[in-house]
């Protein structure tokens, strides 16, 4: 029978004090509430019900654009505490039979091995939960244990006296019980403490009181950090980076200063590539093998192929690059830019919808908008692509071997021939030829002695 996982999403979050649900702020560039719901469907968890209530909607759109129809939804209204969410969802389990996990969506750093250890508790008794210990055990719920050890219940440090908040070992909020055996338990829940809520906390005390099992299963405290404000989220962040950076180190990828770099869930970088210091990568990224990028490279939602080098403090949106090609040091890859293999986009090189054809190279403070550039061209220094009327955007095409001189504006649309020359400074208003020079400046003249007594160097003389 396959186990139904509840994933409490609701409560209104204040200490955040943002306009935004807590469980929508991000970690690693997506929002919470997204790892625990993938670690739900990653441990075949089903159904896996999201129990909503503030800004439902919103959370609901992003939940459903990431993971489509995998998950059902349930509207907490007002929020009566955690017992009660667990109550609210159960029209949603349909007929509950089996075992139910109980995970929240502001717990992001819980992964399978934690659950693996709530699985295994969870096997022979009724009710199992996960606890740890903290040195400074704050607001959490405190574990009652009897003198065998054995689990008595769960104080909530709001109704806890002086001495039972000494106990360090709290309760993570994360639990496996028998779903019938739950929801018949939960009928005699009632509000009758220091917050007037439903404590999902009480089905403890009434397992133990039965001769039902209940189980306590320690885990480590770093993977139980929850988000209840901005502190919180700042280190759950660290620690979420450093997992995620652990993991391509463990894959063959050298990184240099983990505390400067900067990932999220969907990079991946492939082996012997080595990451310097000061990059982020957002989005969905792919680096191929034996790429150096950085230092302070900001890359998003981009492809790039093996053995490219991105370097110091290049952004790339958006973008591909094929093999071996070179970027930077300086540039920028707006969305749309395709690099082929080999290529070369220099300092201060901006480029936009733009693909560069194999061996194609612009070194240097350069232009490129809306433009295809064919393979083996070299744009000189202080090309532009003028690709804006004021109204509409046009295109310029750059045929293969082409070679366009420094200081040239390409006006848009405009097409430059295969194998043409460009001539430096000229302003091509008309398409050139295949093979043809187009040179559009006035040819130079000089007037001898014209500059005697006006310049330093004249008045030597
Ligand atoms: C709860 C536990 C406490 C434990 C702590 C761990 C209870 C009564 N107490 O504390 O023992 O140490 O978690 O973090 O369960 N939520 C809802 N609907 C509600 C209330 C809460 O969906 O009506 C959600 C919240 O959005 C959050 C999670 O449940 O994700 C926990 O709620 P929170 O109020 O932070 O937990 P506490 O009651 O402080
Ligand atoms: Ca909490």
């Amino acid at each position: 029978m396959k186990t139904a996982c509840v994933i409490l999403a609701a409560g209104k979050s204040k200490r955040m004090k943002s306009d935004k649900v807590k469980v929508l702020h991000k970690v690693c560039g997506v929002p919470m509430i997204r790892y625990p719901v993938q670690l739900a469907l990653k441990r075949g968890y089903d159904p896996v019900v999201v129990v909503l209530g503030h800004q439902a909607d919103e959370v609901k759109e992003y939940l459903t654009r990431e993971f489509g129809d995998s998950l059902r939804f349930v509207l907490q209204q007002p929020a009566l505490g955690t017992g009660h969410a667990v109550m609210v969802a159960k029209r949603a389990l349909g007929k509950a039979r089996g075992k139910l996990v109980v995970l929240y969506g502001d717990m992001p750093l819980v992964d399978t091995q934690e659950l693996a250890a709530l699985e295994r508790a969870g096997r022979n008794s009724t009710l199992a939960f996960l606890t740890c210990r903290l040195s400074d055990p704050g607001k959490y719920g405190r574990v009652l244990r009897g003198p065998r050890d054995e689990v008595l219940k769960i104080v909530e440090h709001a109704d806890a006296t002086k001495s039972q908040r000494r106990i360090n070992e709290i309760n993570t909020g994360i639990y496996m019980m028998d779903a019938a055996w739950a929801y018949k338990a939960m009928k005699n829940l009632n509000r009758s403490n220091a917050q007037g809520e439903y404590y999902l906390t009480d089905l403890v005390e009434s397992c133990a009181a039965s001769s039902k099992t209940v189980k306590a299963m320690e885990v480590e405290a770093n993977s139980m950090l929850g988000v209840n404000d901005r502190v919180d989220l700042a280190k759950v962040e660290k620690a979420m980076n450093l997992r995620l950076l652990h993991a391509i180190m463990a894959s063959g990828v050298t990184v240099l200063d983990p505390g400067s770099t900067w990932i999220g869930p969907d990079v991946k970088v492939g082996r012997d590539s080595v990451i310097l210091p000061g990059c982020h990568f957002f989005g969905k990224v792919r680096v191929g093998k034996a790429c150096v990028i950085g230092p302070g490279a900001v890359i998003s939602d981009s492809t790039i192929s093996s053995g490219v080098e991105i370097k110091a403090y290049s952004v790339l949106e958006q973008s591909k690059v094929g093999r071996g090609s070179q970027i930077g040091p300086f540039a920028r890859l707006r969305p749309g830019t395709v690099c082929g293999q080999n290529t070369k986009v220099g300092n201060f090189v901006e480029t936009k919808k733009t693909h560069m054809g194999n061996g194609s190279k612009a070194s240097h403070l350069t232009y490129l908008g809306d433009t295809q550039v064919g393979a083996g061209v070299n744009v000189g220094a202080g090309t532009i692509t003028c690709n804006y009327d004021g109204v509409n955007k046009h295109p310029t095409v750059i045929g293969d071997g082409a070679f366009i001189g420094s200081d040239t504006q390409l006006v848009a649309p405009v097409k430059v021939g295969k194998g043409a020359y460009v001539g430096a400074g000229t302003t091509v208003t008309r398409d050139v030829p295949d093979h043809a020079l187009a040179v559009s400046r006035t040819r130079q003249k000089n007037i001898e002695g014209y500059a005697s007594g006006r310049t330093k160097a004249g008045k030597k003389e």
